[in-house]
């Protein structure tokens, strides 16, 4: 075994943040960080012994402020978000396509589904997809703020993440049932918003849920953009 993924928990927030490591050459990327859990991370890191190279966005989330850019000033780890995020101050501006490596010869991969906001991007290593609030386990991210879209999540989990093998895992950015992990092959046939839906009753579906606003929302927002970080450079 040469490489691992670890999912961790915030449960303040119902959050997952992930590191993946490449073992023989003792490097990390950690995904969608999160501020209070800071001590955690770099404590695991330690304990992993190894170097973080990417500290990595599926987008800007407003119900946590992420840890991104201390994780940067404590292990000169390299920050990247998807480009359609605003968050100016990541190193590595993703798009579609682009890739991150890491390691001896691991590659991970993003895929922009956006939806829950326009930016949104999920990221693909190694038969893992991790997924941020694109698709949740038998759930998907709510899309009624912060640029959201039904019509556009829906076209990105159908065309970009359903059409994955269906043994690939699925990691999503949240639970709150005390679920960890899925695979595409279940969420095509169980995912009861998606599943056998048409694009339309989806939209529909989506418009109608009639959610509270985040309470964090008008401080993760902007905190996040920043990278968490509350002074300027
Ligand atoms: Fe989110």
């Amino acid at each position: 075994m040469h490489d691992e993924l670890h999912q961790l928990f915030d449960p303040d927030s119902s959050t997952f943040t992930y590191v993946l490591v490449d073992r023989a050459a003792a490097e990390a990327v950690l995904v969608d960080s999160v501020a209070q859990r800071f001590d955690r991370d770099v404590a695991m890191l330690r304990r992993l012994g190894v170097t973080l190279r990417y500290v990595v966005e599926t987008h800007t989330h407003a119900d946590h402020v992420t840890a991104a850019g201390r994780l940067r000033e404590a292990t000169g780890a390299v920050t990247a978000a998807p480009f359609k995020c605003g968050i100016s101050r990541a190193d590595v501006q993703l798009a579609h396509g682009d890739t991150l490596q890491f390691g001896h010869a691991e590659v991970l991969h993003a895929i922009h589904t956006p939806g829950h906001t326009s930016g949104s991007t999920s990221y693909l290593w190694r038969g893992n997809v991790l997924t941020g609030d694109t698709l949740l386990i038998e759930g998907c991210g709510r899309t009624d703020f912060q640029s959201g879209d039904a019509g556009s999540l829906y076209d990105s989990v159908h065309e970009r993440l359903f059409t994955l093998p269906a043994d690939t895992r699925v990691w999503p950015a949240h639970d709150y049932k005390g679920n960890t992990v899925s695979t595409i092959g279940h969420e095509k046939l169980h995912n009861p918003r998606l599943a056998g839906r048409d694009r339309a009753s989806f939209i529909e579906l989506m418009n109608n849920l009639q959610l509270p606003k985040p309470k964090m929302i008008d401080i993760a927002v902007p905190a996040n953009r920043n990278l968490g970080l509350t002074h300027a450079a």
